[in-house]
C-alpha cells in the first residue's frame, strides 16, 4: 500500500512542479520571512549542478532541510496531531480503538520519509499533501509555514 500511495502522489505532484518551474524559473525569488529573519543564504538551499544544467533553484532534497531542522525534533513537534481513532463494529457492538497515524513527519504512509517539499514551500505558499485525499480539517491540520 505504501508504495502506491507514494507513486499516487507522485504522479499528482510531477505536473505542477513541472509547470511551476516552466513559468517561474525566470524571477527573483522572495524568500518566506522564516529563513530570511534567519539570513539562511539562497545557496544553501540552492547549489549549483555539477553539469550546469540549470538544477541550481530547484528544490533542495530533504537531507538539505534536515541539516537545521533535527529529524527527531520536527517529529515530536507535530506528534500532537495523532489521535485515538473509535469505531463500533455493527454487529458485536464492540468499540474497536486505535492511533490513526496522522503525524505529517511520521505518518501512517511514509514514516518519516516523506519529502518535504511536498508540504513546505519556500517561495509561495506552502500546501498540505495528505488534502489531496483526506479531509485534513476534521484533523484540525493545516498548511504548515
Ligand atoms: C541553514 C539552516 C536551515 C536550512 C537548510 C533550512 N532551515 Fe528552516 N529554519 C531555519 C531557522 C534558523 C529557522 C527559524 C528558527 C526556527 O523556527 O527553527 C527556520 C524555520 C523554519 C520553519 C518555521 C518553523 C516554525 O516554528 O514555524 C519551517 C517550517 C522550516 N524552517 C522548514 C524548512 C524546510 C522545509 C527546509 C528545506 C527546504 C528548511 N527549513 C531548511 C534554518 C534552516
Ligand atoms: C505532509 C505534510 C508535511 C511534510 C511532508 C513535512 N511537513 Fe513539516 N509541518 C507540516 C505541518 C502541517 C506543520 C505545522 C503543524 C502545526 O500547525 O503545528 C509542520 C511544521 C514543521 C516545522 C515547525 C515545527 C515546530 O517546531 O512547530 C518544521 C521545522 C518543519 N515542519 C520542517 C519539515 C521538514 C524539514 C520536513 C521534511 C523532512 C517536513 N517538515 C515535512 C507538514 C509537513
Ligand atoms: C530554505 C531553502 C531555500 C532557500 C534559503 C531559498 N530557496 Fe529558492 N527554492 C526553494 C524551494 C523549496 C523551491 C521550490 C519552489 C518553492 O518552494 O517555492 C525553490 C525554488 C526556487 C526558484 C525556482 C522557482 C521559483 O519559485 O521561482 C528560484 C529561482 C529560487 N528558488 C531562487 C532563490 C533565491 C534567489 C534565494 C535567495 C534569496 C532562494 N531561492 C533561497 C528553497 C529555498
Ligand atoms: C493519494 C491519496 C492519499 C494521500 C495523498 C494520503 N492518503 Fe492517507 N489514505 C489513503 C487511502 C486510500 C487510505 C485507505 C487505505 C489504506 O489504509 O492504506 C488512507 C489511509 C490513511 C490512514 C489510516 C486511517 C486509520 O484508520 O488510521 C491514515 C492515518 C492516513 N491515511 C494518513 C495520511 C496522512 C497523514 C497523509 C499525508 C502525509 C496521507 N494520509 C496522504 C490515501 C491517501
Amino acid at each position: 500500500m505504501n508504495r502506491t500511495i507514494r507513486q499516487m502522489l507522485a504522479a499528482a505532484l510531477i505536473p505542477a512542479a513541472a509547470l511551476l518551474f516552466a513559468t517561474t524559473s525566470a524571477h527573483a525569488a522572495g524568500m518566506t520571512s522564516k529563513h530570511a529573519e534567519n539570513g539562511v543564504a539562497c545557496a544553501t538551499c540552492h547549489k549549483s549542478s555539477a553539469d550546469g544544467k540549470g538544477a541550481a533553484f530547484a528544490a533542495p532534497d530533504a537531507s538539505t532541510c534536515l541539516g537545521c531542522h533535527k529529524q527527531d525534533a520536527i517529529v515530536k513537534a507535530t506528534e500532537k496531531l495523532n489521535f485515538e481513532a473509535v469505531l463500533v463494529d455493527p454487529k458485536t457492538k464492540k468499540e474497536k480503538r486505535h492511533t490513526a497515524l496522522i503525524n505529517p513527519h511520521d505518518s501512517y504512509h511514509f514514516g518519516r520519509t516523506e519529502n518535504c517539499f511536498d508540504c513546505h514551500r519556500e517561495h509561495q505558499k506552502s500546501t498540505n499533501a495528505c488534502a489531496g485525499c483526506h479531509d485534513i480539517g476534521a484533523w484540525k491540520m493545516g498548511a504548515p509555514r
